[in-house]
């Protein structure tokens, strides 16, 4: 009896030594010593780990968290949605609400919102904001920020990325991420890559050619990872090369790991893991989510059936496959580890604080576009007596619970009703209130309840003539609609059915600009719409998701107390067919005949966004970088340093701009490239640098932003390659892609 005892011990003991090495605890821990450096500290803990152990911190132990090594005293490692929040807590192994009543968050605005801003120290602020939020609530990596490039105005997800631009959502991701990693919390890029519509999500298979992967679908992460060093990036759900993306050889190992040497993890979205094989062999580090989970079934321990989880364990036992990948695979979690839950520098962040209320307004602030303010209907100035209507549903409703896995369970929220309503009575004005539309009256997402009931029974007819009444007897009416965070508007796991507003809007709208001249349309979305009543409409602002600070961001603009100064990080078109993937009928794929695979061929290549509207010469409804002010700037004629450049060479362009108008306010001054004779085709113009400048009335600055010979490229697919031919380019300056106000040529040698 003893004997076999002992043999089971041995037994054991030596499984684990077997399978992988374990150190013992009697040498002195490095790895828990912040002084060592940090890949030392990894190896150190490595060493000491076995193999169920690395298996055990590779893969999910409930929804939003993985194992640490209990044994080492190495911590937990929790994840939580991001990107414009610390979303509240669900149930260990399921996505109902854990019922706390301290996971409350300031709502930040939706990252559509920043990109607006064109103000990277915007994006640090962001960052940094929510790192605190993050940190206090005990979370190490937020998942997100998006930058999935804006392909169609149809993606249900669109208002969780960047916008259209490369150059703009580079710019504006890498300081958000530095924000957010100075806190101790990492940043989890994603949906890495090519996750540019909802619909079909896990099923779509892009085909795209390698120019347009390279120039238009990865700079921004690119971005993330070498200048960021973002600690770590997600999978996207759907395929490409016939391949999952959570597992996908070429764009984690060969681009991801290889050509930019990222160092962090790469996280599965959830439920993006399909198959062990791949998963050990393609690039992924840490699966969470799969729906292998057996929970139906009553499997004591669900996560133990991760593909990445026992099956992988099985094949190392087995000799099937060795140590290598697992070993990397670990080093990668511990170090994220090490960064993170076990790092001891940030402190213990904040939350819900007047610092971040106020960073969400200056944020919402400086990105609501001003699109149209024909006869400066804008700025209202309230005054004593004035009568001023506000109609909408977008008015009153709660817009931070809905749109999936970004929804949030805001600490408070102020209406756009209510901002208006609390800035204009400052003044003496009053402010009448008129639905004009019912859109979705539902308030309700994974169990977080807006309590707002916003149910009405009357007839469209009835609701318009209402509105159109109370208009005509007010000085001046806001009309807050668009889109909301239901399916199939601005909202995960769907699309858009169209790029018209739902609900009837346009009726109401059109009605109004019947009634009176002074109509102000205040448009929230996370996408561009169709204005077909935008002519008769005196003035236009485009307000984004703005989280918690909404009603007092959008007051601020309509009164002036902020002079708009943010910038459309997307086109608006007329009409969908105006849109390139629409255009070419590339949206949203072919199912194969023999299986659920749809594939989706990018047909319009490197023309996405401007790029295509311009080389069409399709004019735009707004176009890209467009945004006015309540003052008036001036552009000066550009010089440059230099009239050549040579290979890995820099040239400044200067461009005197002054403010021209009687406010302060803040200009965008974007720079294009073009390269006219080329051998290959290139697009009428891209975006190569941009800089805000702050100007007092009267005051001129000189405004410099300085180029590099590398944005002067396209990628050459054949050689693999960036490649500028010799000859002339054109730098073209202005406050909009559409309005170019000075150019300057210069060579290239
Ligand atoms: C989404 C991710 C999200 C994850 C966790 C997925 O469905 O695509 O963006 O981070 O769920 O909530």
């Amino acid at each position: 009896m003893k004997k076999s005892k002992t043999r089971c011990l041995l037994l054991a003991l030596a499984l684990p030594c077997a399978l992988g090495a374990w150190a013992g605890t009697d040498v002195p821990r490095t790895f828990t010593d912040p002084t060592r450096p940090l890949d030392e500290r990894v190896e150190d803990a490595l060493s000491r780990m076995t193999v169920q152990e690395k298996i055990n911190i590779i893969h999910a132990q409930s929804k939003f968290s993985s194992p640490g090594v209990p044994r080492l005293g190495i911590p937990e490692l929790w994840t939580d949605d991001g990107p414009h929040g610390v979303r509240p807590d669900v149930l260990w192994d399921e996505w109902d609400q854990a019922g706390q009543s301290n996971d409350s968050c300031v709502a930040f605005p939706a990252l559509t919102c920043l990109a607006a801003t064109w103000n990277p120290d915007m994006a640090r602020l962001y960052g940094r904001s929510l790192g605190e939020e993050a940190r206090y609530r005990g979370k190490d990596v937020i998942l997100g920020p998006g930058v999935n490039i804006y392909r169609t105005p149809l993606n249900g997800r669109n208002f969780e990325y960047m916008g259209e631009d490369p150059r703009l959502a580079s710019r504006m991701v890498v300081p958000y991420i530095q924000g957010l990693q100075s806190c101790g919390v990492a940043a989890c890029v994603k949906h890495f890559a090519l996750n540019n519509n909802e619909v079909n999500r896990h099923t779509t298979n892009v085909i795209v050619d390698d120019r347009t992967l390279y120039e238009i679908y990865l700079p921004a992460f690119q971005a993330a990872v070498t200048e960021g060093d973002a600690w770590s990036i997600m999978g996207a759900y759907n395929l490409f090369g016939d391949e999952h993306l959570c597992h996908n050889g070429r764009m984690l190992n060969d681009i991801l790991k290889k050509e930019w040497g990222f160092k962090g993890v790469v996280v599965s979205d959830w439920g993006g893991t399909h198959d062990t094989a791949q998963a050990i062999a393609n690039g992924l580090d840490l699966e969470f989510g799969s729906w292998t989970d057996g929970l139906a079934n009553g499997t004591s321990n669900a996560y133990d059936n991760y593909y990445m989880a026992q099956p992988y364990f099985n094949l190392i036992a087995s000799g099937k496959v060795g140590t290598a990948e697992l070993d990397d695979k670990a080093r990668r979690v511990l170090r994220l580890i090490m960064l993170t839950a076990m790092n001891p520098e940030p402190g213990f962040g904040s939350l819900c604080s007047e610092e971040h209320y106020d960073a969400a307004r200056r944020i919402g602030d400086e990105g609501i576009v001003l699109l149209r303010n024909k006869g400066n209907v804008l700025p209202v100035t309230p005054r004593e007596g004035m009568r001023i209507l506000v109609v909408g549903e977008n008015a009153i409703k709660m817009m931070t619970v809905g749109g999936g896995s970004s929804s949030l369970k805001a600490q408070r929220e102020t209406s756009p009703l209510d901002g208006i309503r609390a800035a204009a009575s400052r003044c003496g004005a009053t402010v009448d209130y008129a639905r004009g539309y019912v859109g979705d009256v539902t308030g309700e997402y994974n169990g977080v309840v807006t309590g707002q009931d916003l149910r009405d029974d009357r007839t469209p007819a009835e609701l318009i003539a209402e509105a159109c009444d109370k208009a005509r007897g007010a000085d001046v009416v806001i009309f807050v609609g668009g889109l909301n965070k239901s399916s199939g508007q601005d909202c995960e796991d769907s699309d858009r059915s169209g790029l018209g507003l739902p609900y009837g809007q346009d009726d109401v709208i059109s009605a109004l600009a019947a009634a009176t001249p002074r109509l102000v349309v205040v448009n929230v979305s996370g996408n561009a719409v169709a204005m077909p009543w935008a002519e008769r409409v005196p003035a236009i602002v485009q307000a984004w998701y703005l989280g918690s600070e909404a009603g007092n961001s959008i007051a601020d603009v309509v009164f002036g107390a902020v002079n708009p100064s943010g910038k459309l990080p997307f086109t608006f078109p007329v009409r969908l067919e105006d849109s390139p993937a629409h255009a070419l009928g590339a949206y949203p794929g072919v199912k194969r005949a023999d299986s659920d695979i749809v594939d989706l061929e990018y047909k319009e290549g490197i023309l996405v966004g401007y790029r295509w509207y311009d080389t069409k010469k399709i004019k735009p409804l707004f176009a890209f970088g467009h945004g006015l002010s309540y003052t008036d700037f001036k552009f000066g004629k550009a010089t440059a340093d230099r009239r050549d450049m040579t290979v890995d060479d820099t040239i400044t362009f200067t461009v005197p701009v002054t403010n021209t108008g009687s406010r302060a306010g803040a200009e965008v001054v974007q720079l294009y490239v073009s390269d006219p004779k080329c051998s290959v085709m290139r697009p009428a113009k891209e975006l190569k640098g941009f800089a805000k400048v702050w100007l007092e009335p009267g005051e001129t600055k000189d405004v410099k932003i300085t180029i590099h010979t590398g944005d002067l490229t396209y990628f050459d697919a054949g050689a693999n390659f960036w490649v500028a031919e010799p000859g002339e380019f054109v730098a073209s300056i202005g406050p909009a892609s559409d309005n170019i106000k000075t150019t300057v040529k210069f060579n290239l040698k």
